[in-house]
């Protein structure tokens, strides 16, 4: 079964003045895919990305999570269903200051009411798999960035949510540990499955996924699918990005 569905999606923001941001997009994610979404600063992307995170709604066309239409839901539901389907990865790691480590990482499951034990082996076990085990009793300002994000990595993934959703979370990460978040990500969607959508301007992010969405102008540009050989496709992604064009910016940050 898909997992994720994006059906004929059309976003357009404004009133008077009316600015289509997406025109038509359609694609799906199988359960267990890890799919990249590329393109120049101003394609859509965040768009796009908020769209299926259920924080904003299409103009016209329908996005199915698990079978469900999250927009469709009325606003208890709502919270209720991104709680329990979606996880997030965010560019500034987003984790309370005022929490631990492993407070952070169980925050989805004491919304949920689960009991403390549960929660205690869950985050232990999810840590001694992302190698932060040493660090659960820290505060956010004692770790790495690269620890940051594997922290919330392991916050966004506790309640096995059917959709890991990741909006470029090597952004803020020197290189190093930026291939650590990405070797976490891809070894997390092999061994638990966990379907995950990256968008990202990270030609080298890109190329742990196994497919590449590529939007330019709001609209579906390309595609290309990852083979055995990551370097390979790293190289199919870059001569992609520099065909589509766009800002400077989007290609001055790859890193090889
Ligand atoms: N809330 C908004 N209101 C009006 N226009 C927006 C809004 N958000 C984004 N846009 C416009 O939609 C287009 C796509 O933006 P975005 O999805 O942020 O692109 P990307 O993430 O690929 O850089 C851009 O032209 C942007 O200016
Ligand atoms: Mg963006």
């Amino acid at each position: 079964m898909d997992i994720l569905k994006v059906d004929q999606v059309s976003k357009i923001y404004g009133e008077g003045v009316q600015y289509r941001a997406l025109n038509d997009i359609s694609f799906t994610m199988e359960k267990g895919e890890f799919v990249g979404v590329m393109g120049p600063s101003g394609s859509g992307k965040t768009t796009l990305l908020n769209l299926v995170a259920t924080i904003d709604q299409p103009s016209s066309g329908d996005i199915y999570i698990n079978g469900q239409v999250p927009h469709r839901l009325k606003k208890n539901k709502l919270a209720q269903f991104r709680r329990r389907e979606l996880g997030f990865v965010f560019q500034d790691f987003n984790l309370l200051h005022t929490l631990t480590v492993e407070e952070n990482i169980v925050l989805p499951l004491v919304l949920e009411g689960e009991r403390v034990s549960v929660m205690e082996q869950k985050a232990r076990r999810l840590a001694e798999r992302l190698g932060i085990e040493h660090i659960l009793g820290k505060r956010t300002y004692e770790i790495s960035g690269g620890q940051a994000q594997r922290a919330a990595i392991a916050r966004a993934i506790i309640h096995s949510p059917s959709l890991l959703l990741a909006d470029e979370p090597t952004g803020n990460l020197d290189s190093k540990s930026a291939k650590d978040v990405m070797l976490t990500l891809s070894e997390i969607n092999g061994t638990e499955g966990t379907t995950t959508l990256l968008v990202t301007h990270d030609a080298l992010a890109a190329s742990y996924c196994h497919r590449v969405i590529f939007i330019k102008d709001g609209q579906l540009y390309n595609e290309i699918h990852r083979g055995d050989n990551r370097q390979a496709f790293f190289q199919q992604i870059i001569d992609m990005l520099s065909l589509m064009g766009g800002h400077a910016h989007d290609l001055a940050s790859v890193r090889v």
